[in-house]
């Protein structure tokens, strides 16, 4: 983990980032009930109603939280990223959160500004996880609430794409920390863990959808893989088309999602 991470260049994805995600939605019932119980906690603690996304990306949760929970959820909502470009898709889609460019590791906010924080499937982009979690630290009032989701993919059953691009599991070794790293850099930042929700989702493909989906290469191991690899890749998967035209692609990925708290 000491050599600099591969750095996905979001300036280039974000066109494309929001076709083809439905099998890649960063939000189900597990957030929905795990942020819903963090806000409670952390509103009836006292603090800010200010919920901040981190890596917001092209505002797809902001835009929920204004769209399904509508006037019931009177938090005020921030979204924070470093790509300019996933910004201003997320301008299109959301109306009452305000959004700002900004790092995880240096976030754009005020100490103990914060009832809340969120961060979904990009702690891995970050240069340091524990630089952003002392940050979490220093934005959350006391009694504020970190709700973290990601995979973990070093551990537990392999991701679909190491089959078929085995450069993307390389990638991965260098950007993703285990299981017991994420716990010992919460406590190092001196949060405390409230609780934590594997959820296995289980994705099935045919081999065209499969195709569909890793052309673009908006998922981040496919953006940083060498272009040789890439075309390999696509080559095995048609030949595995053409070889077993009836046979799913199946993979399961454990959800991870962490919430703790600030004393
Ligand atoms: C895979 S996307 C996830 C977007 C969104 N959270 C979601 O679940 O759909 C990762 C996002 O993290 C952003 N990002 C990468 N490095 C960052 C950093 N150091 N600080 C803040 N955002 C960063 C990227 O620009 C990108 O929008």
């Amino acid at each position: 983990m000491s050599a600099p991470k591969p750095r996905t260049d979001y300036e280039r994805i974000a066109p494309a980032y929001d076709c083809d995600r439905q099998e890649y939605d960063s939000f189900d019932a597990t957030l929905a009930a795990l942020l819903q119980a963090a806000l409670q906690a952390a509103q009836s603690a006292g603090t800010p109603r200010l919920l901040v996304d981190v890596g917001c990306g092209t505002g797809t949760l902001l835009a929920r939280f204004e769209g399904d929970a509508g006037d019931a959820f009177d938090w005020q909502t921030v979204g924070v990223d470093t790509s300019r470009k996933m910004l201003s898709v997320a301008r299109g889609k959301v109306f009452a959160s305000a959004l700002a460019a900004g790092a995880a590791e240096a976030l754009p906010l005020a100490s103990g500004a914060a009832g809340c924080l969120l961060s979904t499937f990009a702690f891995h982009h970050f240069s340091s996880l524990g630089a952003f979690l002392r940050e979490v630290r220093r934005v959350l009032a006391p009694n504020g609430r970190l709700v973290l989701r990601n995979i973990l993919p070093r551990e537990g059953p392999q991701p679909l794409m190491y089959r078929f691009f085995p450069g993307a599991r390389e990638i991965d070794d260098r950007r993703f920390p285990l299981h017991a790293e994420v716990l010992a850099e919460l406590e190092a930042a001196g949060l405390e863990l409230s609780g934590q929700h594997v959820d296995e989702r289980v994705h099935r493909f045919t081999a065209a959808r499969y195709l569909e989906l890793c052309k673009k290469r908006t998922i981040s191991q496919l953006h940083l893989v060498l272009d040789e690899s890439f075309r390999s890749g696509m080559a095995a998967i048609e030949r595995h088309q053409r070889e077993h035209p009836d046979e799913l692609l199946e993979e399961c990925v454990p959800v991870h999602t962490f919430v703790a708290t600030r004393p």
